[in-house]
């Protein structure tokens, strides 16, 4: 049974370094070495600082999770690893650890989508039925996926160019303000005037559930650029004013596109309706505000896992991997890296996938 499932999870795709143990849906642990520090001076992760930072680091990470769970390795039932998508020095440096621990001990390795993992964390910390509509939205990737089963999603609409982290990130850093741009940015907007500067809404009107975020920096840029050749600088009111403008305009642009992609997922007629939300953009209160309302206007749960689950992490590796294990859907030691490794491959390929395309 899943629940009597103990899994060590290894996640290293992006910049978080991270493993962790669970039973079940019961977190023993959860490590995450993050990087930020190492990157921060290039304006964006860079692959190869990356994976060596990983290689150096898996091996502690692994022992702490271990550690903290009072969990030997003869406790273990498996061993589940991040193998895409995501950059892919980073991936093969998890996947080879993870091999590594499997032909040592004899234990199961379960090769786990990324995706899947933030996919499947509602159920991990809400234990939500199937199926749910779940929006990913992150630094990397913006989707809407009806998820049916571990291992069965409907991907029904997505980013078209940037991720709105990215966005946010890249509005941060026009209007000086500290990186991660998303805290800075709302925490700016909070004393702005929204309505100052009028920000466009890209693909708003248009049908379905694609978006596009990348025109909003352009926006922000064009109008910082107005004020700055106006006034020789920006004020902390005028960063404000930028910053509730744009925080404004993602905000209106998820809400809209949202409640389409609730309209699709309740014309299927679910028996228990819910809507989950994960990556860091969700830590956005006036968003989270905006989507719970949705929410209650469509009648359906909204499930917001904490941020620790929402954002990159092993703990949603291990219990994806549970799924797969308890299902014996297991690989060997061919298991191969793949930096792309779309969640719904009947859905049509998207013109741009975010940061790099590759942290979801
Ligand atoms: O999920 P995450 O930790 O990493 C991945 O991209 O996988 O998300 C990080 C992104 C960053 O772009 C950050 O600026 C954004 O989430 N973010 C936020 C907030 N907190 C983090 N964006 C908007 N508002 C926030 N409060
Ligand atoms: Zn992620």
């Amino acid at each position: 049974m899943a629940e009597d499932l103990t899994v060590l999870g290894i996640e290293s795709s992006c910049d978080d370094t991270a493993a962790a143990v669970v039973r079940g849906t019961d977190v023993l642990s959860s490590i995450v070495y993050g990087q930020t520090a190492l990157h921060k001076d290039f304006g964006g992760v860079v692959p190869e600082i990356a994976a060596r930072a990983h290689a150096e680091k898996l091996d502690h990470c692994v022992e702490e999770a271990l550690a903290r769970a009072d969990v030997g390795l003869d406790q273990l039932d498996g061993i589940a690893v991040t193998a895409g998508p995501g950059l892919i020095g980073g991936v093969l440096s998890g996947v080879m650890c993870a091999k590594g621990l499997s032909a040592a001990t004899g234990l199961p390795l379960i090769g786990v989508n990324h995706l899947a993992g933030h996919a499947l964390t509602p159920r991990l910390t809400d234990q939500v039925a199937f199926p749910y509509l779940m929006l990913l939205v992150s630094g990397g990737h913006c989707q809407f996926l009806i998820v049916e089963a571990h291992d069965r999603y409907r991907r029904i609409g997505g980013t078209i160019d940037d991720a709105p982290g990215e966005a946010f990130d890249k509005t941060a850093r026009i209007l000086g303000l500290p990186q991660p741009g998303g805290p800075s940015v709302e925490k700016a907007a909070r004393h702005g005037d929204p309505a100052r500067f009028q920000m466009p809404r890209p693909l708003l009107n248009q049908q379905g559930c694609d978006m596009s975020f990348s025109g909003l920096k352009t926006a922000i840029l064009r109008a910082r650029d107005a004020v700055v050749a106006d006034a020789g600088g920006l004020t902390i009111q005028d960063q404000a004013d930028l910053s509730a403008g744009f925080q404004a305009a993602v905000t209106d642009l998820l809400t809209e596109k949202t409640r389409r992609a609730l309209n699709i997922y309740l014309a299927d007629g679910p028996a228990k309706k819910s809507f989950a939300i994960a990556g860091g953009v969700a830590a956005n209160g006036p968003i989270r505000t905006s989507l719970q309302q949705l929410c209650i206007d469509h009648d359906a749960a909204f499930i917001a896992p904490p941020l620790a689950l929402c954002t990159d992490n092993a703990a949603m590796i291990a219990y994806a991997g549970i799924a797969k294990l308890s299902d014996g859907d297991i690989d060997d030691l061919t298991l191969s890296a793949r930096p792309r490794w779309p969640l719904d491959d009947q859905a049509a390929p998207m013109l741009g996938s975010g940061k790099k395309g590759a942290k979801a």
